[in-house]
């Protein structure tokens, strides 16, 4: 029973890091672009912002393998399939934004879709 509600609470805390930071990264983005002096400091906040997420993806992946052994309602197979594709996405979308952002490269489209998958997931989640 402790371990359904130890991966359960994983779960969120990965869910708060990782929709949190998605969300943070997107304001100060969008605050960098629009204010100078914003932008001249951006890389000496957003990397931990950046930590933030990726610690979120690992804890919700792990938490994420680990809840099925635990939950003894059926679940929504499709749904979680159709999740995984998702969350797969953002992955991949994110090791591309990091390595744009070291060549110094555009991350804007990128990172807004990112942040649609972030909420996309969130709320397909709440219908399982
Ligand atoms: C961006 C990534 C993810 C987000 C935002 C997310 C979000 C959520 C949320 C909000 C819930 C509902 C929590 C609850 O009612 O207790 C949930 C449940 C769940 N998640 Fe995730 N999740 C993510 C990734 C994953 C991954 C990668 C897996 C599997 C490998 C996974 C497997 C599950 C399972 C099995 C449940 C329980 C479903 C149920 O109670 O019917 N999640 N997730």
């Amino acid at each position: 029973m402790v371990m359904l509600e130890l991966f359960n609470f994983l779960h969120f805390i990965g869910l708060a890091f990782g929709l949190g930071g998605a969300t943070i990264a997107a304001i100060i983005s969008s605050k960098a672009a629009k204010d100078k002096q914003v932008a001249k400091v951006i890389n000496k906040i957003l990397p931990s912002v950046a930590k933030l997420i990726w610690t979120g993806l690992v804890l919700l992946i792990i938490s994420g393998i680990a809840l099925p052994f635990y939950i003894q309602w059926p679940l929504d197979k499709q749904l979680l399939i159709i999740k995984h594709i998702l969350v797969f996405w953002i992955v991949v979308i994110g090791i591309i934004i990091g390595i744009r952002i070291k060549r110094k490269k555009n991350v804007k489209g990128l990172s807004i879709i990112n942040l649609i998958l972030w909420y996309g997931v969130t709320l397909m989640s709440c219908f399982a």
